[in-house]
């Protein structure tokens, strides 16, 4: 891992509340998407989430963890505001994120990405590579029924 550490003022929550508009600002902000009400519609779904917010209040980070319940955490849509990126606030995010799932009792944390971001997730935030697997589902299920090509 590296020994960047976040920029100061930058204050960390796990399950603070974070408004849906919020959410939407910040995935528009480094050029991501976010269809408006789905933070509302997850949020009872999720294990907990780490919210980021510099001394104005603005929301410059944003990670939620899902869970199976049980010991499995599963962790989804990591994102740092564009203009707040590379200061160490996307590696915090995940150590607070990996702190509360512990503490929840849970196991295991997965996460995945695209091979671009393995520095950040396995050297920076100190992942180790597993085997998984994937499948996609609509091109799958448009195979099974015969509605591909
Ligand atoms: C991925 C993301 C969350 C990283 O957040 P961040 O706050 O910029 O990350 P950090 O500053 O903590 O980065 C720590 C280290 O991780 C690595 N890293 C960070 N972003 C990286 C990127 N986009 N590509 C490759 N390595 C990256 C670097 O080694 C970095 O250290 P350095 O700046 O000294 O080189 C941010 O780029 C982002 O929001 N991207 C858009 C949304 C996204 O793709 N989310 C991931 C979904 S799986």
């Amino acid at each position: 891992m590296t020994a960047k550490h976040s920029p100061p003022g930058i204050d960390y929550r796990w399950r603070e509340p974070i408004a849906d508009e919020e959410v939407v600002d910040l995935a528009l902000s480094h050029g991501g998407r976010c269809e408006a009400g789905w933070w509302s519609r997850v949020r009872e779904h999720s294990l907990g989430w780490v919210g980021a917010r510099d001394r104005s209040g603005l929301l410059v980070g944003f990670v939620n963890v899902a869970w199976d319940g049980g010991d499995h955490a599963f962790l989804i849509d990591t994102k740092t505001r564009g203009s707040h990126q590379r200061r160490g606030i996307g590696r915090q995010l995940v150590q607070v994120a990996v702190h509360h799932a512990a503490a929840a009792g849970c196991e295991w944390l997965f996460v995945d990405f695209g091979a671009e971001l393995g520095p950040f997730y396995l050297d920076a935030c100190g992942f180790r590579r597993t085997d998984a697997g994937l499948i996609h589902l609509t091109t799958a299920t448009a195979t099974a029924t015969g509605g591909a090509g």
